[in-house]
């Protein structure tokens, strides 16, 4: 077999001792973010069946399913989170207490065009708030990105969060282009979603394409693209109907922020839409400021989605923030934690009469709690001071013939470079 068989897929990854490491350190903010706002782990299969993921929105996420037919199964691994959260929901409706608070750090897998930031497969944090339907859930949630993102070690001004609501769009475009298609308005965000990505003119094309979804004149495309450019909140409330929810639920949403102390870094932008047809009210996206990368994390309010699996309308909002994007900012920021193996002692035998009593010294050792790396078989205690140093321990312990006989280790400080003994 051909030696590239034998690697990873493309765009997946092995995840080395080292590469360990950064997870387990990224996953401890990640968890300690959520038990720090009150949320609770959940888990499901990273396998479902593939009807779970297959909306008809036209959204790019449906196209990349890894999806297969056995024993006349039709399944996918999972391409997100949000749908299989909504299937434990429901199946829990009857008896769960609301507002739920969950999260969970699925891997999650999409067959994506690569680029930086964007993998094959990826660990996503999802955070989700079920059964509040008030913007105070919007500011919980954000607030738990600036947070985490702040443990991180990341500077207040390298990352900002835009904003808009989806409902603002559909109240503006069903009194108007989409009167007679209301709809056509999922899919039309889903279009307009990669407005970055493909620019204007292809979003237009794609929206009054007659053979497309959303199948509206090249006018009113134009007219639609437009209202995207809007930055304000005060501009974007000059163009909205009068009294209009979607503004008010903006304009609470800032003060909530405020209070936060995090307004300040949160931007309304009319270009926000997000790709995922299941949104209905307020979406974000956090980006780096430099403009070098994709999104570093998103969501938003899905109001709709438990009915559309058959369960009792239920509010519910949330946001997912994956592994790569986030590892390439603190790359460029030179940010990477530096982080050691967590060994705190290196014992050593010099010859195989003393293995005995290494082992018994790395017995008692380990039972009052350090963490202990036992020589595997002897070597020199320079090299033993090189292995032990690397395995980031403070105290090297050796133990020869002459020790031995006196009933005792040599310890060495590798900070200090003190010398003592104990008793073995
Ligand atoms: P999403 O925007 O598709 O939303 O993904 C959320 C985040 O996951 C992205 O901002 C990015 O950090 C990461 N991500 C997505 N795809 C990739 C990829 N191919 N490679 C690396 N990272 C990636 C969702 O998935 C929604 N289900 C989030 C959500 C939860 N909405 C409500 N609750």
């Amino acid at each position: 077999m051909p030696k590239e068989h034998l690697n990873p897929p493309r765009g997946t990854r092995d995840f080395f001792p080292e590469d360990m490491l950064f997870r387990n350190w990224l996953f401890e903010r990640f968890k300690e973010t959520s038990r720090l706002f009150g949320f609770q782990e959940v888990d499901a299969p990273v396998l479902e069946s593939a009807e779970l993921f297959t909306r008809k929105a036209g959204e790019e996420i449906v196209e990349q399913l890894y999806h297969f037919e056995i024993h006349d199964r039709h399944l996918a691994l999972r391409p997100e989170f949000t749908p299989s959260l909504a299937r434990m929901v429901s199946n829990r409706a009857g008896s769960i207490r609301f507002p739920l608070k969950w999260f969970s750090i699925p891997q999650c897998w999409r067959y994506e065009r690569m680029t930086r930031g964007r993998r094959r497969e990826h660990y996503q944090w999802n955070c989700d708030i079920w059964g509040e339907a008030s913007e105070v859930a919007e500011a919980e949630l954000i607030a738990m990105i600036f947070h985490c993102i702040s443990e991180m070690g990341i500077p207040k001004n390298v990352v900002r969060l835009r904003l808009n609501n989806r409902a603002l769009l559909e109240e503006t475009l069903r009194a108007g282009v989409l009167a007679k298609t209301p709809e056509a308005f999922e899919p039309l965000c889903v279009i307009i979603d990669k407005l970055d990505k493909i620019g204007k003119e292809a979003v237009i094309e794609q929206l009054c394409a007659p053979e497309g979804p959303v199948r509206i004149s090249r006018a009113s495309s134009q007219e639609t693209v437009d209202l995207l450019s809007v930055k304000t909140l005060k501009e974007a409330s000059q163009n909205a109907p009068p009294n209009s929810s979607a503004i008010e639920s903006l304009k609470k949403l800032f003060s909530l922020l405020e209070a936060y102390g995090i307004s300040d870094r949160v931007d309304f932008d009319a270009s926000v839409v997000r790709g995922l047809a299941y949104y209905t009210g307020i979406v974000f996206e956090a980006f780096d400021t430099a403009g070098n990368l994709r999104a570093i994390c998103g969501g938003g309010r899905y109001d709709k989605l438990l009915e559309t699996l058959g369960g009792p309308s239920t509010p519910a909002v949330g946001f997912g923030f994956g592994d790569a994007v986030i590892a390439e900012l603190l790359k460029e920021h030179k940010l990477l934690p530096e982080i050691s193996r967590n060994v705190d002692a290196f014992v050593l035998a010099l010859g195989k009469e003393e293995q005995q009593s290494a082992v018994k010294l790395a017995n008692r050792l380990r039972a009052e709690g350090n963490a202990v790396e036992l020589a595997l078989a002897p070597m020199r205690v320079r090299k033993a001071l090189q292995e032990a140093d690397r395995a980031g321990a403070s105290t090297l312990y050796v133990i020869g013939p002459e020790e031995r006989d006196r009933g005792v280790a040599r310890a060495r400080s590798l900070e200090s470079q003190d010398e003592w003994e104990v008793h073995l």
